[in-house]
């Protein structure tokens, strides 16, 4: 497998063949990251769910593993989360082995058809070696489906304070929580959301953590929505609050985005990582995840990114930061003189790196201003993003960057907001064959495009109004993760 087809990403996972959507299951456990995924092994559309696994011994090196749950009597195997059971507590563990528990949704098609409302029930398998095989539960499923429609995606976390599991769970139009001593057996403690966030789409997805900002800690909820994001289709929403073991509170008021791009959607983070907490998304969208043009294998994920707190004028929101390991894929990085820009507001970066390839761009501005970002090829193809001062807000337009014949609503320019108010400014990207993700502001304002050239980029030009000060520019090539 060499990984070199045209428009395949070269630091992202993808499946080394057919369809992927949500990451799944994603554990670190005795130095191993794992990453599950929805993988339907038969094509490069959505079909009945696996779930196909991947591990990392540093997040950004992945190895294709075989296939780690097929469908069954219960149904596909559809998106949910996996924990290392350290306790034992659900005794699937003999002679002091640790097992891996994947908690995930069943989902009958058969029910669907018949027109059941029942047809989504939650289930578990484990795991005592270390991944590589798998055992579903005899007792499956764990949690019935009280009759409601949309009722999948457990994500469980061990919540310590209470000595019991907790089991975030999408239930149509919000979220339950349920919790259990042992993994087999729940109970539900509480709703969250009817009434609070963006409500465009069914809630799906959803991932419960704590973060610590100056000691304080607080509780992040995640929930994806498909459709109703803010450009469109499929994005993931997030809500600051408190959780203590029953029930999850919020005052936030805003809805508030993880990922204002088109294409980060299902993402959640890690299980027993400790504090940190690393968060991988789907690069994709629901709108046209089935027709992008690409012919071996269909999707992959954002790069791992570190999520973190910060207080803008009294409110605590979300950052994300690409993950620092992927800094070991680094060339030599370029630094540009700030003077080379002053001059003329404009900087043909290709004279100091050489393209086509994969990169990160970042730099530093003492003054923000209007500026942006071309990278573009000679059939006439260009990618745009950048800043607008005047209307504050990022922007990502691909109206005119590649193929987008494959479905009417790909080409277009996507907005983000700027979420301070200060006078200097920032902006990380990590260029890929077929995407970009955009971090602004620390990580406060954060979009992810695709994007599909016929033929790659081969230029890359700055501009940047001319009462910009650019402090720092650093660009570096990145290499292939295969
Ligand atoms: C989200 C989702 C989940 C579901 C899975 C099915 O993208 O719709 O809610 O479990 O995909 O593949």
């Amino acid at each position: 497998l060499k990984y070199n087809e045209h428009h395949r990403p070269q630091l992202h996972f993808s499946p080394a063949a057919k369809w992927m959507n949500d990451p799944n299951g994603m554990v670190y456990f005795q130095g191993t990251y794992h990453l599950f995924y929805q993988h339907f092994p038969g094509g490069t559309t959505w079909g009945p769910m696996h779930w196909g696994h991947a591990t990392s011994k540093d997040l950004v090196h992945w190895q294709q593993k075989p296939i780690a749950l097929y469908p069954d009597s219960l149904g596909y195997i559809f998106s949910g989360s996996a924990v290392a059971d350290v306790n034992n507590t659900s005794g699937f563990g003999k002679k002091g082995q640790v097992p891996l528990v994947a908690i995930f949704t069943h989902h009958d098609p058969k029910g669907e058809k018949e027109g059941k409302e029942n047809f989504q029930n939650q289930s578990i398998a484990y795991s005592v070696d270390n991944g590589n095989t798998w055992t579903k539960y005899a007792g499956n499923p764990v949690v019935k489906n009280p009759g409601i429609r949309d009722f999948r995606d457990p994500k469980v976390m061990w919540f310590a304070a209470g000595k019991k599991w907790i089991m975030t769970l999408a239930t149509k139009d919000r979220i339950t929580f349920y919790s259990s001593p042992d993994l087999k057996n729940w109970k539900k403690e509480s709703e969250f959301g009817e009434q609070r966030g963006a409500h465009g789409g069914v809630w799906e997805c959803p991932d419960l953590f704590p973060l610590a900002l100056n000691g304080k800690t607080y509780w992040v909820l995640l929930v994806s929505i498909n459709p109703g994001g803010p450009n469109g289709g499929s994005a993931t929403q997030y809500f600051i609050g408190q959780f203590d073991g029953h029930t999850f509170k919020s005052d936030q008021q805003q809805t508030r985005w993880i990922d204002y791009g088109p294409d980060n959607y299902a993402g959640i983070t890690w299980s027993n990582t400790g504090s940190r907490k690393i968060f991988l998304g789907w690069m994709s969208n629901w709108n046209y995840a089935n027709e992008v043009p690409t012919d071996t294998w269909r999707n992959s994920a954002t790069v791992p990114r570190d999520l973190g707190l910060v207080n803008i004028k009294g409110q605590i929101l979300l950052t994300s930061h690409p993950s620092p390991e992927l800094n070991k894929l680094a060339g030599k990085p370029v630094a540009i003189a700030s003077s080379e820009i002053a001059k003329t507001g404009s900087l043909k970066v290709t004279n100091h790196i050489k393209l086509p390839g994969q990169y990160t761009l970042e730099f530093k501005l003492d003054k923000i201003d209007s500026y942006s970002i071309e990278m573009f090829n000679d059939q006439g193809e260009k990618l745009i993003l950048g800043y607008n001062k005047a209307e504050d807000r990022y922007f990502i337009d691909r109206t005119h960057a590649g193929l987008s014949g494959f479905n009417p609503g790909f080409a277009g320019i996507a907005y983000a907001p700027r979420l301070t108010a200060a006078s200097s400014g920032d902006l990380k990207l990590v260029v890929d064959a077929s995407s970009v993700e955009l971090f602004a502001d620390q990580g406060l304002t954060v979009m992810t495009s695709l994007f599909f050239p016929a033929k790659p980029y081969q230029q890359l030009i700055i501009k940047v109004n001319k009462e910009t000060v650019v402090k720092r520019l650093v660009l570096a090539p990145m290499k292939s993760i295969w």
